[in-house]
């Protein structure tokens, strides 16, 4: 973000937001020192995580968190994650820690890997929404740790967006959706990962994906054999044990948004059929396509999300672009589908959800 716009800038709320930048060595210190005093005071800081940024406060105030769901619009019914700088810091959140969490701890924290785990007395209900359980996640980008461990408090934080829109990858989204409704961003940069963390429920007779991320579940599955993964459908899925969240319609474009699936050459013909038929009626036709086969497309906006054997690119850019076919005009999106290993089982996962389950196969 270009700090010297930020002057004339229009607060669209009650509170003025301020933006520090916390990868300039020379301002981090001080943005830091200020984003705890916030927290610690009960504010609401936006702050980067190597997934996506993050709005948080302080988890042990209920009054805090509870202004966490009125800035973005979230349902009660949805329980936020609680972020922390070390994992011992986890022990007086849950009411056990058992031995596989800790292995997994040692596996991937710090990373984009939430653990969903019986919750103990300390954590305010309003965090968890009533649930017996909590979200544990000790992020791996070192300003989210360094924010943490200075304001000496566990933070909860949900995706720093408005309820509903794609999550923000940069401090411009966070600024777009939230300016005037929280205290202070902490400028971060760009996300690395892109899209969220996998949740995994532990607090079960057996482990379960909640949520695909960005921890690929192909890496959990080498340390929990019995691991269950659900589909794409995932939100759908009668009897599995769901995320609250995913119920939620989300990351959902203004346009509709078109999921294309099948054989990659397949694919493409049946994109190109369709970029014909809507532009015959007229429609601003926009596509999400793969470096390799962008070029076939006559669209009237194509987005590039990555190389196709390269799933965690089209991870990295996928917000972004939905955030700026937001902009653009565009009324229908049609999206390639990426290989689903890796990153691109959490990718097709939001695409899913941003298509409300449109598809189309291509045969
Ligand atoms: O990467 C991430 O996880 C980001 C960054 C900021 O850490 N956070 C994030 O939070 O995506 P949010 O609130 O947008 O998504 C959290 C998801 C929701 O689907 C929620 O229902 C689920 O995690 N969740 C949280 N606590 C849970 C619990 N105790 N049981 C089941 N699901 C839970
Ligand atoms: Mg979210």
């Amino acid at each position: 973000m270009k700090h010297d716009e930020l002057d004339n800038r229009i607060d669209k709320g009650s509170t003025t937001t301020l933006v520090l930048d916390v990868k300039d060595p020379h301002s981090r210190g001080d943005a830091i020192s200020k984003a705890a005093t916030i927290l610690q005071n009960g504010g609401l800081v936006a702050f980067p995580t190597e997934t996506v940024y993050g709005l948080g406060a302080n988890a042990l105030n209920e009054k805090a968190v509870k202004s966490i769901f009125a800035a973005k619009g979230r349902p009660a019914d949805n329980p936020l994650i609680v972020h922390i700088s070390k994992w011992e810091e986890a022990l007086p959140l849950v009411s056990s820690f058992p031995e596989i969490a800790r292995l997994l701890a040692e596996k991937f924290w710090p990373g984009p890997l939430t653990m969903v785990l019986p919750v103990s007395s300390a954590v305010p209900k309003v965090v968890t929404a009533g649930l017996d359980t909590v979200g544990i996640r000790l992020p791996a980008n070192e300003y989210a740790r360094e924010m943490i461990r200075t304001a000496g408090v566990p933070v909860a934080a949900p995706s720093a967006n408005v309820s509903g829109s794609p999550s923000p990858t940069s401090a411009e989204h966070v600024y777009h959706d939230l300016a005037g409704k929280i205290d202070l961003i902490l400028d971060g940069g760009s996300c690395e990962v892109g899209v969220e963390s996998t949740v995994l429920d532990l607090a079960g007779p057996v482990p379960v994906i909640l949520r695909p991320g960005g921890t690929p579940v192909e890496e959990l599955l080498k340390y929990l054999p019995d691991l269950i993964v659900p589909g794409l459908e995932i939100a759908e899925t009668e009897g599995v044990p769901r995320a609250p969240g995913m119920k939620y319609r989300h990351y959902a474009p203004k346009a509709k948004l078109l999921l294309v699936v099948g054989e990659v050459d397949k694919v493409a013909a049946a994109i190109r059929k369709e970029i014909a038929s809507w532009q015959a009626r007229r429609s601003k036709v926009a596509v999400l396509a793969s470096k390799e086969n962008a070029a076939q497309y006559k669209a009237d906006i194509v987005i590039v999300l990555g190389e196709r054997e390269r799933p965690q690119e089209a991870a990295q850019h996928l917000f972004a672009a939905l955030r700026e076919l937001d902009d653009s005009g565009a009324n229908i999106i049609l999206a390639e589908c990426t290989e689903q290993a890796g990153l691109g089982y959490a990718v097709m996962n939001r695409l899913w959800k941003a298509s409300g389950g449109d598809i189309i196969r291509a045969r």
